[in-house]
């Protein structure tokens, strides 16, 4: 039984030496980004953990680091990059309780764990790019020529730890997958509720919009002569959110996160304005319809304002449902350990479980967010909490062991 060896105490001094990598210096923040110094140290000290474990580990081209049992064997982990600004618990939390369940089951003598840090799940270069490349959606070739914000691909950027690279790891040798992750929503910490038996993560779609109009001088250039990348994003962006009113539901998102004009100076109109532009649901065809009005709207603001439009390539995962059995084994598990204070419900995050969907069963288990915050510095989760989600996921493990 693995639930009586796992180890509340050394699982929260992992998660804290973890939040050392990249440890922001506000709260408990971390700045951990897919192949930056303090991610690739992170999976080396990981690596580490994993080899004292008696895990065989191994790295995939793409910077997957997987710690692997013998035979046949449940997969639990989450990834280890941040967001540029992020907490020190999104991902950092799955890939600890892996840990920490793997090496349980050694001592226990059973059943078989294998623990994974994914890479990139953050999307610095696209939408969880390594359990994208892993899961066979993209190839390593399609996935080396993205690039982030600065223009960086990550041919380049994986470059920087090819020395750890091994070989890529056999699915096949896999039962399933679990992950455990922080809420990141309001809906547990508001309900005082502890567990979130996921059942459905939704569906994203991502991509670059660039306008392009003419540089020219913020002195002297008439207003009804100027052709303004900004403006044409902020006139896009005003039709756009009247135009999705017949057409979203209240779980429907939609974001512009990112805006980079060119040049950027105070004194110059900006002659091109690049901006990211994500939208997510939990229904693949109101996705499609969210589309078409992006790129009629796109269109009809270049057309009225004399811009050219561009469209980098539209990233995406579709909505999935978990698997019935492992969800089951996480609501028994969840109801031994918190009596009436957990709950079924969807995810309104992306999480690796999409892709690896493709491959194994998967299923997911949440604990709370303290106010809902998450991709923040402050995002945090009490220890007692964290300590349920772990007891809750090694019950679960000693259920779907006995089948
Ligand atoms: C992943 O962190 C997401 O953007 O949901
Ligand atoms: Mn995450
Ligand atoms: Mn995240």
């Amino acid at each position: 039984m693995v639930f009586g060896v796992v180890d509340p105490e050394r699982f929260l001094k992992d998660l804290d030496s973890l939040r050392g990598f990249g440890a922001s210096g506000f709260g408990k923040g971390v700045v951990r980004p897919s192949y930056s110094d303090a991610d690739i140290a992170a999976r080396r000290w990981l690596a580490g953990q994993m080899a004292d474990a008696g895990l065989s580990v191994e790295v995939d081209p793409m910077g997957n680091l997987f710690g692997l049992a013998e035979g046949a064997s449940l997969l639990v982990g989450s990834h280890s990059d941040s967001q540029p600004e992020g907490g020190w618990l999104d991902g950092a939390l799955g890939v600890i309780a892996g840990l920490e369940i793997a090496r349980a089951c050694k001592a226990a003598g059973g059943p078989p764990v294998s623990v994974v840090s994914f890479q990139d799940e953050e999307g610095r270069f696209g939408v969880t790019t390594g359990s994208a490349v892993w899961s066979g959606k993209m190839t390593q070739a399609e996935a080396d020529v993205l690039i982030d914000h600065t223009g960086t691909s990550v041919a380049a950027a994986r470059a920087a730890m090819a020395d750890m690279v091994t070989s890529v790891v056999d699915p096949e040798r896999f039962t399933g997958f679990l992950e455990m992750h922080i809420e990141q929503g309001p809906t547990l910490d508001a309900a005082g509720e502890k567990i979130g038996v996921v059942t459905d993560i939704v569906g994203i779609r991502d991509m670059k919009i660039t306008f392009e109009g003419q540089q020219n001088h913020a002195g002297t250039t008439p207003m009804h002569l100027r052709r303004d990348a900004f403006q044409a994003v902020s006139a896009f962006n005003t039709r756009l959110n009247d135009r999705f009113r017949n057409v979203v539901t209240p779980q429907t998102v939609w974001t512009i996160g990112h805006v980079s004009l060119h040049p950027n100076a105070s004194s110059i109109v900006p002659g091109r304005a690049e901006f990211s532009m994500q939208w997510r649901d939990a229904d693949s065809e109101r996705l499609l319809r969210m589309e078409g009005i992006i790129r009629d709207t796109v269109q009809e603001t270049a057309r009225a304002g004399g811009f050219s439009a561009s469209y980098g390539p539209m990233l995406g995962l579709e909505p999935v449902a978990m698997d019935a059995r492992m969800q089951d084994a996480l609501c028994d598990a969840s109801e031994q350990m918190s009596p009436g204070r957990w709950r079924r419900m969807p995810s309104g995050a992306l999480h690796d479980a999409t892709n690896v969907s493709e491959l194994m069963p998967v299923a997911m288990l949440f604990v709370p967010s303290i106010d809902g915050i998450s991709h923040a510095f402050e995002e945090d989760t009490k220890p007692e909490d964290l300590v349920t989600g772990l007891h809750v996921l090694a019950r679960a493990v000693d259920r779907l062991a006995r089948g």
